[in-house]
């Protein structure tokens, strides 16, 4: 489990010490950060399930209000379709999509909803009220080339396999930390995905709540916007670290920026140590998957006109975390507003459910 690099270790620091990325150092300059709060929870997936409604499991979506159950590049057009979008940065249209998780009573066998929480480290819990994403993009962290080439309109993918059970052997790139109470604001020390963290559900109570990262590939192939599995047009860097250097393979050449989310999964009123007796742990995700192993998320490319390129080349003294001049930045109040009606109405799991929505079964 221990995939430690030095470039890792040194992001390690930079997410420790925020005042420190505050100076622009030489880590801190390497990606964009920023919150984005929640669109919609509902049953739909545009990337794998287009057109379908009711999908077979929960999803918690973020980003631009032209979100819709078919996404066709041909018609759809986020920048232009939406009217608003729930990310701080307004030229981001994109959507950002992750499994819901359940609670499961061991007493009784019903289902609640986790709910998300705000980042701290965005310094506001209106940034991402009600839950939401915080989003990175990043450029290499290592090598000498930090030139990054931004995802083109129409650009989607999915990393991580709802149905996964067990570990897989690809880098350590989703994973759950478990915090405790004194780092619930804060979220934890340390890199994503690092050995404090596991591929699995923690195995024992977190009153701070799970912090939750799902970090994408960083190499494209450069032609398609999409593959029948959306994943094969993109690849992770060649090594076990999930956080990328400079280089690609040959069969994917083009350097990305690497996305990651963060997820803050509220868990305190399900920290009872008594759930987690005899090697069990109450939580499922939305597709019935009691491990954590099958966490996944799901990304398809909004920006408006060159704005994302436009930052990753600012990137540096002037371009780094939260602050990012060459971007425009709706306040907290307002993006917030912007949300959308379920197309699917049903109850996400805010009261006690018989059933997970869409009823998968818990194996
Ligand atoms: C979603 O798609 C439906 C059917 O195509 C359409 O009527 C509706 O306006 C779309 N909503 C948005 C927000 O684009
Ligand atoms: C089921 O158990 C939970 C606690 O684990 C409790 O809060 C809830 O009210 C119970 N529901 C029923 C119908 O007994
Ligand atoms: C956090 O937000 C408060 C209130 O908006 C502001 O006064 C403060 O300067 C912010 N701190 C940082 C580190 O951005």
């Amino acid at each position: 489990m221990v995939r430690l690099t030095t470039n890792v270790v040194a992001l390690a620091a930079l997410l420790a010490h925020d005042a420190t990325a505050q100076t622009g150092s030489a880590r801190g300059s390497d990606f964009l950060r920023f919150g984005c709060s929640q669109l919609v929870v509902e049953r739909t997936d545009p990337l794998v399930n287009p057109g379908m409604a009711p999908t077979p499991h929960m999803h918690q979506i973020v980003g631009g209000s032209s979100f819709n159950i078919t996404m066709d590049p041909l018609t759809i057009d986020p920048p232009a379709t939406s009217k608003c979008t729930s990310c701080k940065m307004t030229e981001d249209f994109s959507n950002y999509w992750t499994a819901s998780i359940y609670f499961r009573s061991p007493e009784n066998g019903t289902f609640k909803r986790v709910p998300q929480m705000a980042n701290g480290r965005l310094n506001g819990t209106l940034l991402e009220q009600d839950g939401g994403l915080t989003i990175y993009y990043m450029r290499p962290f290592s090598g000498s080339n930090k030139k990054v080439t931004v995802m083109k309109p129409g650009f989607r993918m999915l990393t991580g396999d709802p149905t996964l059970r067990t570990k897989s052997s690809g880098p350590s790139a989703i994973c759950h930390r478990c915090l405790s109470k004194s780092e619930r604001i804060m979220g934890g020390n340390g890199a994503p995905c690092d050995s404090s963290d596991t591929a699995a559900f923690p195995s024992k109570p977190c009153p701070g709540g799970i912090r939750a990262t799902v970090i994408f590939p960083s190499c494209w192939d450069g032609k398609n916007l999409d593959s029948p599995d959306h994943k094969s047009h993109v690849a992770y860097a060649p090594g076990s670290a999930a956080l990328a250097g400079d280089k690609c393979p040959a069969s994917h050449p083009v350097r990305i920026p690497q996305v990651m989310y963060e997820i803050m999964y509220d868990t305190s009123s399900f920290a009872d140590p008594a759930y987690y007796k005899g090697g069990k742990q109450p939580l499922v995700y939305s597709t019935g998957d009691p491990t954590g192993y099958g966490a996944h998320g799901d990304y398809l490319f909004g920006w408006k006109d060159g704005a994302l390129q436009r930052a990753m080349d600012a990137l540096g003294t002037n371009c780094f975390s939260e602050t990012c001049p060459v971007l425009k930045m709706q306040s907290g109040e307002d993006l917030i507003k912007c949300t959308k009606q379920q197309q699917v109405r049903e109850e996400i799991g805010n009261t006690w459910l018989k059933e997970i929505p869409g009823a998968p079964m818990v194996q």
